[in-house]
């Protein structure tokens, strides 16, 4: 029998093999996903080797993560609780359907992941795992084993002589991909307390940012990003604004959020390129969708963000919501220029031939569609409710 094990060369994927070869009956199949962590996969490949995989596979899931999930996020502009760009709730369903692709090809009954009992990500996995392939079983070692701390597993993996990237001094919980780096745990915990931005992995703290400022072009086709700069890729992009915009102390986020398992919990994220992907398509949007759509996506978005972070990517609800917001977007053709300069992504330009804004009849000037004297009339009929109720009031007090 064998166990797809969702293997990502961190301390508590790591682990998992010694563990389920001494306590299960399985031959153990390493799946590592790439979805943009920046690793070296031919040591994680060794690694996973040396621990007691018997086969490993890596798959480079980049691209589809890129267009199929990111490019979907773009277009939502979707956002937990107001602040989180969701970057570990997108990939999560990705990373789930190649474990289900290969489980279901090595013909493996069990899928097993490394993901805590006291998070959202278990949630993620096991129930992309029921959408994708209701016969395969999980199991989830943390939820069973006497191991109830990273310090813990640190020393199990001391124990069983496996390489930790991870000290008991530097024991904050990080989560990399090509869309954000999340931080947890360690200093985090209270909250009385700033971040430290000694942490951040991709961005420069904003009192060592750069003093020049970079303006740079966004060009959009019915939502979805076409090219930044003469770049094409929407993976190269991405990692392009990451970078640039890193150096400018851009997409650093730290928040007090609600996990789906009940408890808050504090995190700081690292996204420049969503940070500025969002402020681009956001000005674009604005000049082009009408009032009732951008006001109704909003809401409708708020709900899809936390579809997603929930976990319920396979699902209805989430398939029909971006059916909608798919419907907003074709118009979402054009530019935006943007300036980049100390943390501030700055609107620098709107160009499109999709634009319901129209200065002439926006500016106060005479025009043909404007007659000030309907003002008039229109006052009166949307004032009419709050003028019956005042007359009513004041009816009242009288007699
Ligand atoms: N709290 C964030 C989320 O739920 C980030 C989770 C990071 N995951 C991790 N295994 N480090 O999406
Ligand atoms: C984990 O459980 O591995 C990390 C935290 C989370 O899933 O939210």
């Amino acid at each position: 029998e064998k166990v797809v094990l969702a293997y990502s060369g961190g301390l508590d994927t790591s682990i998992i093999i010694p563990y389920l070869k001494e306590n299960f009956d399985l031959e153990i199949v390493a799946v590592y996903v790439d979805v943009g962590q920046g690793e070296d996969t031919d040591y994680i490949r060794q690694k996973a080797l040396k621990s007691g995989a018997v086969k490993v596979y890596i798959e480079d899931a980049r691209r589809e993560f890129a267009y199929e999930y990111l490019s979907r996020a773009i277009k939502a502009r979707a956002m937990y609780e107001g602040k989180y760009l969701l970057g570990t709730s997108f990939a999560r369903p990705l990373i789930t359907k190649k474990l289900v692709e290969i489980a279901e090809k090595e013909g493996a009954k069990y899928i097993a992941h490394g993901c805590t009992g006291k998070g959202n990500d278990q949630v993620r996995f096991e129930v992309s795992i029921y959408a994708l392939n209701p016969n395969i079983k999980v199991i989830a070692p943390w939820r069973i084993w006497d191991i109830r701390s990273r310090e813990d597993a640190i020393d199990y993996a001391n124990e069983k002589g496996i390489e930790v990237p991870v000290t008991k001094e530097k024991i904050y919980s990080v989560d990399k991909n090509l869309w954000h780096v999340s931080h947890e745990g360690g200093g985090l915990e209270d909250i009385q307390n700033p971040h430290n931005p000694s942490m951040y992995d991709i961005v420069t703290p904003l009192e060592m940012a750069k003093d020049e400022p970079d303006f740079i072009e966004v060009v959009f086709e019915k939502g979805e990003v076409k090219s930044v700069d003469g770049i094409f890729d929407l993976v190269e992009i991405i990692e392009y604004l990451n970078k640039i915009g890193g150096e400018h102390g851009i997409g650093i986020v730290d928040i007090l959020e609600n996990r789906l398992v009940g408890m808050k919990s504090r995190g700081v994220y690292e996204t420049p390129a969503g940070t500025i992907l969002y402020a681009a398509h956001r000005e674009l949007e604005y000049a082009v969708l009408d009032k009732e759509t951008l006001h109704y996506k909003e809401v409708l978005v708020h709900k899809y963000a936390e579809v997603v972070y929930n976990g319920l990517w396979f699902t209805t609800i989430r398939e029909a919501l971006d059916a909608f917001i798919d419907k907003t977007q074709e118009n979402v053709t054009g530019k935006v220029k943007l300036k980049l300069y100390k943390g501030n992504v700055i609107p620098y330009g709107v160009f499109t031939e999709n634009a319901l804004y129209d200065k002439e009849i926006s500016s106060f000037g005479f025009s043909e569609l404007y007659n000030h004297k309907d003002a008039e009339g229109f006052i009166k009929l949307y004032g009419l409710p709050v003028k019956i109720k005042s007359l009513k009031q004041k009816y009242k007090e009288e007699v």
